[in-house]
Order: C-alpha cells, then sequence, then structure tokens
C-alpha cells in the first residue's frame, strides 16, 4: 500500500483565507481528509465525494472529458489568482518560478520519472504537437498509429507527413480481441525497416479499449522504434509509471482523471530522446542553453500561473486515497456500471470490453433501435447526469462518483430507453 495511504489521519494543506506570507503568498492551514481504511468501503467514498463542489442533483460521469477538482486544490488555485491580481509586478510573480519546479517534481514523482523528463504544457492536444513537430522525419520513414486515435495524435501526424514527405499507417485492431497479445501484435507485425514510431492512445477515448502499452512499447523498443503514448485517458486513472511503461513520450491533461488543476498539460521525454526533439514553441523565458523537457520545448508564453499550485496539491490528493486505490475504485465503477447494464437492458451493446485487461474508467455503450443523441440530451436535463455521446453514450466515472450513483445512472438508461 502507498505510504501516505495508511489508515490514519490525512492532513491537506487548506486555505486560511486571513494568512499572508511578507511576500503576500497565501498560506494555507492544514485541515482533515478522511483517513483511507486497508479496504475503502462505501462509506469511505461518500467521504471522499464531499470533498467536491459538484452541484448538488447533478451526477458527473465524464471522467474523460472534464474533471472537477477536489475542494481544496481549487480554493488554492483561486486564492493564487486572487492574489496575482492585487499584484502583478514582476517581484510578485517570482514565486512561480519556485511554484513551476514544485509542480514538475510533484508530477515527476507522481508519474516516476525524472524532473527534467517532465515539461508542463497546456493539454494533451499541445503536448501531443510537439512531440509531432518536434521530430525529425523525412521522406522514406513510416510512423504506425491506431485508428481510434485522438485527432491531435492523428490528424497532426497526417498533416506533417504531407508536408514532409514521410508515410502514416493508420491500423484497426479487432472489434473482439481475445488476449492483449493480440492487441500488441497489430502494431508489432505491422514494423518494417522504415518504421520509426509507434503512437496509440493508452485508452481509447471513443471505445473505452485500452491497449497493452508496456507491451507495446517493450515489443517496439527492441525493434529500435520509439512509442509515444497518449495518455490522456490513463493519467489518473491508472498507476502509471513512465520508466516502467517504457515508451520515449508521454502526453496527458491534468483537467482529466488527475482531477485539476484546469488547462494544464503533461509532457515526458525519456531522458535519451530529448536531444532528438527540436523546440517549436519559443516563449519569452526560452534559452538556448535549456536542456530539460520543460525549459527545451514548454516555453509557451504566459500562462495562468496560478493553476501550478494545485499539480502538487492535486497529487497529493491521489497519494492521499493511495494511487492503487484510485485505481482499484476506478476499476470498480466500472465494472459494476457495466454488470448492471447487461443486467437491466438485454439488448445493451458494450462496445467496450468487459475485460478489466482491456479497458479501465471508460464505458461505451448504445441500445438498438434508440436516439443515442437524444438519450444523452435528456440524461442530462431529465437526471442531471453529465455524460458524453461518443460511440453512443460513453459514460467515465471517478472516485468523487458512488455505487448509488451508477444506480441512479443506470436507472435513468433503462427508463429512456424502455
Ligand atoms: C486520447 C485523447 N487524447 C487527447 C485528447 C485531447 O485532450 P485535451 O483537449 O485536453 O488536449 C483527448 C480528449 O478527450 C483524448 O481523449
Amino acid at each position: 500500500m502507498d505510504k501516505h495511504a495508511q489508515g490514519r489521519r490525512h492532513f491537506i494543506r487548506q486555505l486560511t483565507a486571513a494568512t499572508l506570507t511578507l511576500t503576500g503568498a497565501p498560506v494555507f492551514a492544514e485541515v482533515s481528509m478522511p483517513a483511507t481504511p486497508q479496504q475503502p468501503n462505501e462509506a469511505y467514498w461518500e467521504q471522499i465525494k464531499r470533498q467536491f463542489s459538484v452541484a448538488p442533483g447533478k451526477i458527473m460521469m465524464n471522467a474523460a472529458n472534464l474533471c472537477p477538482s477536489p475542494a481544496f486544490v481549487l480554493e488554492k488555485v483561486l486564492e493564487h489568482s486572487r492574489q496575482l491580481n492585487r499584484d502583478v509586478s514582476f517581484q510578485y510573480r517570482n514565486l512561480f518560478n519556485d511554484e513551476r519546479s514544485k509542480a514538475i517534481q510533484a508530477l515527476a514523482d507522481y508519474t516516476g520519472a525524472a524532473p527534467e523528463e517532465i515539461g508542463i504544457t497546456r493539454n494533451t492536444s499541445e503536448s501531443n504537437f510537439l512531440v509531432v513537430n518536434g521530430l525529425e522525419l523525412k521522406s522514406g520513414d513510416e510512423v504506425i498509429l491506431w485508428d481510434q486515435n485522438h485527432p491531435s495524435n492523428d490528424v497532426t501526424w497526417q498533416k506533417r507527413a504531407a508536408r514532409f514527405g514521410f508515410t502514416v499507417k493508420r491500423l484497426a485492431t479487432p472489434a473482439n480481441p481475445g488476449t492483449v497479445e493480440e492487441l500488441a501484435s497489430v502494431f508489432i507485425k505491422a514494423i518494417t525497416p522504415r518504421t520509426r514510431l509507434i503512437t496509440f492512445s493508452h485508452i481509447s477515448n471513443t471505445t473505452g479499449v485500452a491497449l497493452p502499452a508496456q507491451l507495446i512499447c517493450q515489443q517496439a523498443r527492441a525493434k529500435g522504434v520509439m512509442t509515444l503514448v497518449d495518455g490522456a485517458q490513463s493519467l489518473g486513472s491508472m498507476t502509471i509509471n513512465l520508466p516502467e511503461l517504457g515508451c520515449d513520450f508521454f502526453t496527458a491533461s491534468t483537467h482529466k482523471w488527475l482531477m485539476g488543476p484546469m488547462e494544464n498539460g503533461l509532457l515526458y521525454v525519456r531522458k535519451e530522446r530529448v536531444a532528438s526533439l527540436h523546440t517549436s514553441i519559443i516563449g519569452g523565458t526560452w534559452k538556448s542553453t535549456g536542456v530539460t523537457v520543460d525549459d527545451k520545448l514548454c516555453t509557451l508564453g504566459q500562462r495562468n500561473d496560478p493553476t501550478l499550485v494545485g499539480l502538487p496539491a492535486v497529487a497529493e490528493f491521489h497519494q492521499m486515497i493511495g494511487k492503487p486505490n484510485v485505481e482499484a475504485r476506478v476499476r470498480q465503477l466500472t465494472q459494476y456500471l457495466k454488470e448492471q447494464l447487461q443486467q437491466q437492458i438485454p439488448n445493451v451493446v458494450l462496445t467496450t470490453p468487459m475485460s478489466p485487461a482491456m479497458s479501465a474508467g471508460i464505458v461505451v455503450l448504445s441500445v438498438p433501435g434508440k436516439d443515442m443523441k437524444d438519450v444523452y440530451t435528456r440524461l442530462y436535463t431529465s437526471f442531471g447526469i453529465a455524460a458524453s455521446g461518443t460511440g453512443g453514450i460513453r459514460l467515465s466515472p471517478h472516485v468523487y462518483n458512488t455505487l448509488a450513483d451508477i444506480d441512479k445512472v443506470v436507472g435513468a438508461i433503462v427508463r429512456l430507453c424502455a
């Protein structure tokens, strides 16, 4: 079990509005978080749910798109925003240099990477762009990608390939894969002497299929092929250790499963690959001497700096629950959701595999003969359930949901599809 989650009382630094340091930076006092039991039960998750300020009567089931932040994370960001608006001087803003280093360290600790391998961008799309545009690829080279990739890791490659003359191979995986080896072999078998890179979503945002990322990365590396894993749907929903995953590049957004802050992204580049990536965006603070991922690739001009303070805070939130507990809870919720859908709607079509080895936090479903667009709309207007219309209905619960929420969601779909 995670060292922070050993059944003792946890403390997080919470805002006390009155106290400011001499520099004007807000100070936070300690308040309690529920202790994580050895076996987290429903009463514990009810307490976790209360750490969020989701509107009464609403059920957020769209973590794959956007997550709320724990209230104390949001408050920290807002208070730093308020203070910045009281004093936008260079002197005051110096404190954000320190906050950026702390945020990079927190993301490094959270992912097992070295701080020099981590950069902070605005989102996954931008991180993908920085890899696509930073790699030197020429006529004769080939990139392999999954046909379920997000456009920022698909159309981007196609546009660049058309301009620079390399080839993009888009591969489909079987609709009903039997094993994870079968999924991996689709990509590995397609490697030719021209293949430079394989890139795929760790978890598809359109079907919920999870690819065996570690297996693909290991086998690709053994053949001298680089890998870019788009982790938009895995960072924060699965326990990720980047060196163990074995990819060369990894991208994610912090406003999805990490639960905040909004509009930050992660770019990981394995140490050995940093030199091979060209800089695409040069902000005012960029220096030709920059050798870390953040210094070399992520000087993106003026940013909304107060969001930086949310990153160590939210990483701490995951650590306090225990990262394996977060993944186990997400899996428990989605597994229960899939089982209930199958039991209560006999003709439901689950696009997402039942197997936990090939899925994680996303469930995509449809009901033959029903207008799924209408169901998606009415889930929100009649029941306050925030879903997505991707692939029919896409539901993605997180630690702020309970089994009772899942029962309400299934009950609502039953009523709408009766
Ligand atoms: C797999 C994947 N990649 C990239 C993105 C883009 O994320 P963002 O809009 O935060 O850049 C998404 C968004 O849903 C996604 O699911």
